[in-house]
Formats: structure tokens, C-alpha cells, sequence
């Protein structure tokens, strides 16, 4: 009988393709026990021999991790759609294919970043508060008044599926929808109803601007002080994609400073945020833990396509879903 496959795999995952997998005599499994993420000295010796490598966005994949598991590593699995934690020029180098998971968050991150729309024009979060800090005494006419949703201005940055799916639940609010995509996507706007636009023009003119871009060197601070002068003064941001892809000090400027209403954060630059951050002073800032993905449902669907990218790799065969590489586009 061969040996089994050495897979590292740097948390415990939920779904049956796990399950299966830990199971299977096939594969020899180290699962990091851990609900943090292996610190950088254990990942460096935990990758060390391994064949495959099943990975989170919380786990830096650079050169040093490749080079610390050696050439016999056939395949970096990620469960995430997004892969900017990986070198995926590192991997292409070494002729290892990177797997990641589209398509199955897509429905319930467009789910989060309208939850985020909703809960910072009308408050809820600072309302709620109010209410469990016992300041309920009366209903007052101004009392809690926020921005109506429904008739405004959406604009979509980055229009690929998650902000395709934004777009289209601002149909039922009877929203116009503007969008901006590096590369036009004219069919998608049409199917949408949403007018292509500019960049400045989609920032000028939105009452909420929903960040839905990867993370690249093109988009790492894309939306900076020069953009924050553009938006509205009422404007609330909503980024449910990569932090960095917003300039942090520039946000907390503008919101200080009333250049803009507010905004609604899945993701931060750094992640978590640090409890000294000034965005968790302000009561028109709502911040979650990076929770996009999060149902149970999903990250089960998400954990399983990273078993199946892992042991396609394992096995030769093409990733049922990979990243393209530099070369390849
Ligand atoms: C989560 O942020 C992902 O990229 O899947």
C-alpha cells in the first residue's frame, strides 16, 4: 500500500468532506487543534513534509511556508473565495496549484453587506444599544432618525458576483443601482438594471457605496481621502470584502470631519480590529468580526470545496475550483 497523503490543515473545518477526510486511511491529517490560528513558527514546522496544505485567510502562504514544506507539496487549498494571504506567484513558481471557494458565499456575503446597508441607516446596532442601556423613556419624533433605504442611490465597486448579488437585492428596495468594474461587465449592469459608471461618478453619486472588490496591489486603498471627497456627505461605506482595500486613517478623517454619514465594516485593515481603533468610538460605525460567509451552511459548503480542491491536487487532476495564476491571467 503507498503512504498516505501528509495534509496540514490549520483549523478544525466544519462539513462532511472533512469528516470523510479525517476518516480516510488515505491521508495522514494534522489538524491544528486550536481556535487562533498556528502562530508562524508552528506553521513553518507543521507544513514541514506535507502534500497538501488546507489553509484559512487567517494564514499567511508566502515563499518561506512553500520552501518550509519542501518540494513534494502539490497543492495549497484555501477556504476562502479571497487569496490575498497566499503568494500565488510563490505557488505558480513551484508549479502548485492554489484552490479557493466561488460561488457558494456569494448569496450570503451579499446577505451581510445588506444587513450592514440596513443597520447603519437606520441605527440599528446604537438603537439597540440604547434600549439595553435602559434610555427607552419615551417615542420621540426625531428620536433614533436615520436614512431611508429604499428610493436611494446604491453604488457597486467591483462588479463580480458578490456585487452582483448586492445589486440585485436593491431591486426590492427600488433603488438605482450604479456600478464600477476594472473591466466592464455591460451584460451584468443591463440584467441588473444598474447603470456602469465611473468611479468618481459611482462615489459622487451614491447614497451607500458597497465595496466588492478582491484585494490586489491595483485595489489596496482604492477608496482613500481622494475618495472620501467625492462621496456624499451623507454617504455611508459598506466594505465586505478586504480591508485594506480602504484606507483606515482616510475613513476615520472623513467620519470625523462629516465628509461622509457613515459606514459599515465586515472587514478591517487589520484583523481584529484593535479595541483602540477611534472606528469603535464612533456611534455611526457599525464593525463585524469578518462574518460575511458566516452561516452554517456556507462554511460547510466552503470547507467541503476545499477537500475537494485538496484531493483533486493530491491526485493530479485540475482543482474543481482555482485561482488563475499570474501567468496564466
Ligand atoms: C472570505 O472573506 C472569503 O474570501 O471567502
Amino acid at each position: 500500500m503507498t503512504a498516505p497523503y501528509r495534509v496540514f490543515v490549520t483549523r478544525v473545518l466544519p462539513g462532511s468532506g472533512f469528516a470523510e477526510l479525517r476518516d480516510d486511511p488515505a491521508f495522514d491529517l494534522d489538524v491544528w487543534p486550536d481556535d487562533f490560528p498556528p502562530p508562524r513558527e508552528a506553521l513553518l514546522e507543521r507544513v514541514d513534509g506535507v502534500d497538501g496544505l488546507i489553509c484559512l485567510i487567517t494564514d499567511r502562504i508566502d515563499a518561506a511556508v512553500l520552501d518550509a514544506a519542501g518540494s513534494q507539496l502539490k497543492v495549497v487549498s484555501q477556504m476562502a473565495v479571497g487569496v490575498d494571504n497566499v503568494d500565488v506567484a510563490a505557488c505558480a513558481a513551484r508549479g502548485i496549484p492554489v484552490g479557493n471557494t466561488p460561488g457558494v458565499l456569494t448569496e450570503t456575503t451579499a446577505d451581510i453587506a445588506w444587513a450592514l446597508i440596513l443597520a447603519s441607516a437606520r441605527r440599528i446596532v446604537e438603537a439597540a444599544e440604547y434600549v439595553k442601556a435602559g434610555e427607552w423613556n419615551t417615542w420621540a419624533p426625531t428620536q433614533m432618525a436615520g436614512a431611508d433605504v429604499f428610493g436611494a442611490t446604491l453604488g457597486v465597486i467591483g462588479f463580480g458576483a458578490i456585487g452582483q448579488a448586492v445589486a440585485r437585492r436593491a431591486q426590492g428596495f427600488g433603488m438605482r443601482v450604479l456600478c464600477w468594474n476594472r473591466t466592464p461587465r455591460p451584460d451584468a449592469a443591463a440584467a441588473l438594471s444598474a447603470e456602469e459608471r465611473s468611479l468618481d461618478a459611482v462615489l459622487a453619486e451614491s447614497d451607500f457605496v458597497s465595496v466588492n472588490v478582491a484585494l490586489t496591489d491595483d485595489t489596496r486603498g482604492l477608496i482613500n481621502a481622494d475618495a472620501f471627497e467625492r462621496m456624499r456627505p451623507g454617504a455611508i461605506l459598506i466594505n465586505t470584502a478586504r480591508g485594506p482595500i480602504v484606507d483606515e486613517e482616510a475613513l476615520v478623517t472623513a467620519l470625523r470631519d462629516g465628509q461622509i454619514g457613515g459606514a459599515g465594516l465586515d472587514v478591517t485593515a487589520v484583523e481584529p480590529l484593535s479595541m483602540d481603533s477611534p472606528l469603535l468610538t464612533m456611534k455611526n460605525v457599525v464593525v463585524l468580526p469578518h462574518i460575511g460567509s458566516a452561516s452554517m451552511a456556507t462554511r460547510s459548503k466552503m470547507a467541503d470545496m476545499a477537500v475537494a480542491n485538496l484531493r483533486a491536487g493530491l491526485s493530479g487532476q485540475p482543482l474543481p475550483n482555482s485561482v488563475p495564476t499570474p501567468a496564466s491571467g
